[in-house]
């Protein structure tokens, strides 16, 4: 359900929030499909989401891939090839830009998306919670391989040992990639401020950084377009569209202005 806030209502919220980041000395970020949502990646959960049009268990667990190989590197093919067309959007420039004006050190882009918009928008300091869509990873010999974005066979096997390849994203049931979650946890227990972006918040372990977050004492600050259950863990929610919000949460932060 949507609460719209008008827009003369945002403008404190952002200003109080801009100021939380620049004065933050380390900020950590958790975005998750609503960020790509404005390029035209569908997101999982909201009115006609990949999981309102596929099962989970179809096409997203490692038993559904050794049950059925080629139906789950159909939904993986099909992904791949819309994010041959899809360019970042304003919310994944203004996130590149934040990391600009704070400096090496002073920022971690955690990301559930596995579209690489972020780092096509210019995010360097990325830590990909599941995984991605361009490379891909033998099941025999484990041998992980950029494919980037071109054509794979329906059922693409590697070239060193012939094994069947699977797409290098996280399926239900499985750990996140070693180091990355441990990082994670880590820039988010640093940060002082913590900016949540179109994420449902109801995947774990990635939600349980918002409390991380919380329990260490940052700011946390909520971008969606609807209320989550991260809305209550979050000292200001900016609710409207990530491409619109975030530029001028971050024009705010690079232009220094006081809060409202
Ligand atoms: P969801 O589809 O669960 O949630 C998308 C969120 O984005 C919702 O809260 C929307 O309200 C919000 N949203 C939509 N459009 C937006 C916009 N233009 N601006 C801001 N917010 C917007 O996606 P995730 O939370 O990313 O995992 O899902 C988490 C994980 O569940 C995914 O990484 C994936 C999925 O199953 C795996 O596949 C392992």
């Amino acid at each position: 359900m949507h609460h719209p806030i008008e827009p003369e209502d945002l403008a404190p919220l952002l200003g109080r929030a801009a100021d939380w980041l620049r004065h933050a000395r380390r900020v950590a970020v958790l975005t998750g499909a609503g960020v790509s949502a404005e390029s035209g990646v569908s997101t999982f959960r909201d009115n006609g989401g990949l999981w309102e049009k596929h099962r989970v268990e179809d096409v997203a667990t490692p038993s559904a891939f050794r049950r059925d190989p080629a139906l789950v590197w159909r939904f993986y093919n099909a992904r791949r090839a819309n994010l041959r067309a899809v360019k970042p959007n304003p919310g994944h420039f203004a996130l590149a830009e934040l990391e600009r004006h704070l400096g090496p050190g002073r920022f971690t882009l955690i990301t559930q998306n596995v579209d690489r918009l972020h780092q096509a928008a210019g995010s360097r300091n990325v830590l990909e919670l599941h995984g991605d869509l361009l490379r891909v990873r033998c099941t025999g010999c484990g041998r992980v391989e950029d494919r980037g974005l071109g054509p794979l066979d329906d059922l693409p096997c590697c070239a060193e040992c012939g094994e069947l390849l699977r797409p290098n994203v996280v399926w239900f049931e499985e750990p996140l990639p070693p180091g990355v979650w441990e990082a994670a946890e880590a820039a988010t227990a640093a940060s002082d401020a913590f900016l949540v972006v179109g994420t449902s918040a109801v995947v774990y372990p990635a939600a349980g950084l918002i409390d991380t977050a919380r329990a260490a004492g940052a700011r946390v600050i909520e971008a969606n377009v609807e209320r989550t259950p991260a809305s209550q863990l979050a000292h200001v929610g900016l609710y409207g569209r990530s491409g619109e919000v975030l530029p001028q949460l971050v024009r705010r932060v690079v232009a220094g202005e006081p809060p409202a």
